[in-house]
């Protein structure tokens, strides 16, 4: 297949030595080099990222907050100091504006949770078509609960969000805002700062879902104004089952719990149970302490490289990825929005996305197929699913060439 265009090769950063850090992409896969370009569904991890981990649990584990002895001292110093990290990383004012959660997925439902007891019927939360489904449910799950009525703001062809019909949604009713920074499925950036000044000018919140955002460039919550922030340790090469819901002070402040249990109460008693202060009213039970020291161990990674130099490589090899996949017979690129992070998904005509990712498979490359936790993505643009490649600063313009060689072997002996 012809190339389109040359390869792009000045990486702000040795992207080799960058590479040499991640254990994991260095191996073969059916006897091809490993080309890893499923990074949206999660993120490898550099070996600093390990050591961390595996420092803390061979020499300082111990329960946090609690002890007075030494180890859980270095375990709530280790701790506390990750949720300073990501307080940094966020440009957040404050370490109480940082809740450690399981994920982006139980940072919605704890603001869902939460914001939900003073959510009344014929209230609206306001969403996107683009979201994924853990910025979908638990919304529905409240207007279940609470008579709550969910908009969703349309989609054009592009991808992108029809911003002035979102304008146009936005009423005394609306409780909430809820976007997706980076669409996951099709690789949008909403233009998220039009969007928090809409919902701002009528006095409404604004959660943004960060997931497929916190990896891919600098997130300033205070430039931003939004109250609510997402994200997902895994997505940014930090540990599985580690995120964190952002929240403003004043409304954190004024939210109620999520869960009860230890770790959330000042004093408890039969007959009034007092909250902890904040973030800890947010945290009941034991946290996990080794993934929120490893998720910092990835903000110092991802800072360290910067995070306008991995924007910078990135938009590079979407730009390659981008032409080099459209000069391919018989593909639709799906998500062509004009503002994008690296996150391309397509079909090509006559081949089923999961068998498309088989073979890819037996060439070394992974990419994800399937409907991305974005159903009503894939039913807007009138597919069951799509393949879908998605980028990390790790990524070189040769993964990319392996992908292309790779899609015409598929052509070959599927189409
Ligand atoms: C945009 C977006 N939101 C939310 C999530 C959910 O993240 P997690 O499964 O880490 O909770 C994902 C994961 O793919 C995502 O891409």
């Amino acid at each position: 297949m012809a190339n389109p265009r040359p390869a792009p090769d000045n990486a702000p950063f040795d992207v080799a030595a960058v590479r040499a850090d991640f254990p994991v992409l260095d191996q073969t896969v059916h006897d091809c080099p490993l080309a890893f370009l499923d990074n949206a569904a999660s993120a490898q991890r550099p070996r600093q990222v390990i050591d961390a981990i595996s420092h803390y649990y061979r020499h300082d584990h111990a329960n946090v907050h609690r002890g007075v002895h030494t180890l859980s001292h270095r375990a709530t110093d280790a701790y506390e100091g990750a949720r300073e990290k990501v307080r940094a990383f966020l440009n957040a004012q404050s370490t109480r504006e940082i809740v450690f959660t399981r994920g982006t997925t139980e940072a919605i439902n704890l603001l869902a949770s939460s914001l939900g007891q003073s959510i009344a019927e014929g209230d609206e939360i306001l969403i996107t078509h683009m979201e994924h489904h853990s910025n979908i449910v638990p919304w529905q799950l409240l207007c279940e609960r609470t008579g709550a009525v969910l908009r969703v703001v349309p989609i054009d062809q592009a991808g992108e969000l029809l911003v002035d019909d979102m304008l146009n949604m936005l009423n005394e009713r609306t409780r909430l805002v809820g976007v997706v920074h980076v669409s996951n499925a099709l690789g949008t950036i909403n233009p998220v700062e039009t969007i928090i000044k809409a919902a701002h000018d009528r006095e409404i919140p604004v959660l943004l879902d960060g997931a497929q955002a916190t990896a891919h460039m600098a997130v300033d919550v205070q430039a931003l104004g939004c109250e609510f922030y997402a994200l997902s340790g895994h997505k940014m090469c930090g540990p599985t089952g580690i995120g964190v819901l952002y929240g403003r002070e004043d409304w954190l402040q004024k939210l109620p719990p999520y869960q009860g249990g230890g770790e959330m109460i000042l004093s408890v008693s039969f007959a009034d149970t007092v909250y902890n202060k904040l973030p800890y009213k947010f945290e009941a039970g034991t946290p996990h302490i080794a993934g929120a020291i490893g998720l910092g161990a990835a903000i110092d990674y991802l800072t360290t490289l910067g995070m306008d130099n991995i924007a910078a490589w990135e938009s590079q090899l979407l730009d390659y990825l981008t032409a080099r996949l459209a000069a391919v017979d018989g593909i639709q690129l799906i998500g062509t929005a004009a503002e994008k992070a690296g996150v391309q998904s397509f079909n090509i005509d006559g081949i089923h996305p999961h068998d498309l990712g088989t073979v890819l498979d037996h060439k070394g490359v992974a990419i994800r197929t399937g409907h991305h936790c974005a159903m009503p993505v894939m039913e807007f643009f009138g597919v069951a699913g799509t393949a879908r490649a998605s980028l990390a600063f790790y990524n070189t313009p040769a993964e990319i060439d392996q992908l292309i060689d790779a899609l015409a072997v598929a052509q070959e002996i599927l189409a």
